[in-house]
């Protein structure tokens, strides 16, 4: 029997754009207009159906559900914000807590108010206060009922995906305004930490936990000579430590958020910058075993050494995400089990990990690929918006409710 630490935050995360549908406001949306791209739509239709699904999360036993706010919905002009939009994100996290489980609230995943993104994006220095000012509105009714705060999503990934691969809005592909907008990413959440912590203070009440949720690779040097292991280790120090250890410089860390879902095998072709940073083991012979329906390596174990790797923090560590896109169920099940007992073998070898969020409690809009992956614990029919709780849920659903897993499952 694997036994987890009490008062362990089980659960999953789902993000505002990909399953609320109608974000009209946000530079997605436009995006997808733009481009021809699969449209997010009415995604989840989760704006008007959130207590329905916080009904099934709650029979599933979870005690904690990581989520996120829309800017472009509380903000869907400058300056002009919706009281309307804020009352409604006030209702979702008041039926989470009704429901006994404990909200751990992002304020920035992936999307931007079109405004925003026509004024220049997070490459516009403004753009820091302009952060900070929708934090503050939001503050203002949500501190009361709000413990966890995670200010950014992923922000390598952002620049990676925005400014690096010209992949993901605004389709950028330049090194030095990908640092710009990072530079700016990390600013934003400094002062966000800052101004998030005095408002606690201020109103005398209980400190908040405040934290971004970082994604990180296990780095393998495929064939282990020198080139590969610099780059390998290269690669964890930017992309998985970097801003960690940034934020924890400036004291404006209180846990570590970590999205993990697979491995990158490292494999350099030829001494370069880019390639130092970029290349990947393509040879035939190594193909991996098993993947997701996206061709991501199945990896558990580097869970536990991407963990291992954060003891000198010495801070809390909660899995923000963590899961599978796949249409065999069976395999969501032994991905949840095994990534379940990388972490416990990770917290029997020091690390403190106090967390796990699933990704995600429902299929729903996964960006540029559409509505194709299915990461949910709860499946969603779009055409009917039937919701079908999966085996993996139920499976999941008795490790939320004992804290336990069975050793011969
Ligand atoms: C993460 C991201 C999520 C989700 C997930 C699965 O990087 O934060 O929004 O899309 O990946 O790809």
């Amino acid at each position: 029997m694997f036994k987890f630490p009490g008062n362990f935050l089980w659960g999953a995360a789902t993000s505002a754009y990909q399953v609320e549908g109608g974000n009209t406001r946000a530079d997605w949306w436009q995006w997808e207009k733009e481009t021809g791209k699969e449209p997010s739509g009415d995604a989840c239709r989760h704006y008007g159906l959130y207590e329905q699904d916080f009904d099934l999360a709650k029979g599933l036993h979870h005690n904690a559900h990581r989520l996120s706010l829309e800017w472009s919905r509380l903000e869907p002009e400058e300056g002009q914000f919706s009281e309307e939009a804020l009352e409604h994100y006030l209702n979702v996290i008041l039926a989470l807590r009704a429901r006994g489980i404990e909200p751990l609230v992002t304020l920035h995943h992936f999307t931007n108010p079109a405004w925003l993104a026509k004024k220049g994006g997070w490459e516009n220095p403004g753009t820091v206060k302009l952060f900070l000012k929708y934090t503050a509105f939001i503050l203002k009714k949500l501190a009361p009922q709000v413990r966890y705060w995670i200010t950014i999503n992923e922000p390598t990934v952002y620049v990676y995906e925005s400014y690096i691969m010209g992949l993901w809005p605004p389709q950028i592909k330049s090194l030095w305004r990908a640092r710009t907008v990072e530079n700016h990413l990390a600013a934003a959440h400094i002062k966000a930490y800052r101004l998030i912590h005095e408002t606690y203070w201020r109103k005398k009440m209980q400190l908040p936990s405040v934290s971004i949720a970082q994604h990180m690779q296990d780095f393998v040097p495929c064939v282990p000579d020198f080139r590969n292991k610099l780059a390998a280790s290269l690669r964890h120090r930017w992309f998985n430590l970097g801003l960690i250890s940034k934020f924890r410089r400036h004291k404006a860390l209180d846990f570590i958020g970590v999205n993990y879902y697979s491995r990158q095998r490292v494999e350099v072709q030829k001494w370069g910058l880019r390639n130092l940073f970029m290349d990947i083991c393509v040879k035939a012979e190594h193909r991996v075993p098993e993947t997701n329906s996206s061709g991501w390596e199945v990896y558990p174990e580097g869970l536990c050494r991407v963990l291992l790797k954060l003891k000198g923090y010495h801070l809390p560590i909660v899995i923000t995400e963590n899961g599978i896109c796949t249409p065999d169920d069976a395999l969501r099940w032994r991905y949840i089990e095994a990534h379940l007992r990388s972490i416990h073998r990770a917290i029997r070898e020091g690390a403190p990990v106090t967390g796990y969020l699933y990704w995600s409690l429902m299929d729903n809009f996964e960006w540029h690929d559409g509505f194709g992956p299915r990461f949910g614990l709860i499946g969603i029919d779009y055409p009917t918006q039937q919701r079908t709780v999966r085996e993996s849920a139920v499976q999941f659903g008795k490790v939320c409710k004992t804290g336990a897993l069975e050793q011969d499952l």
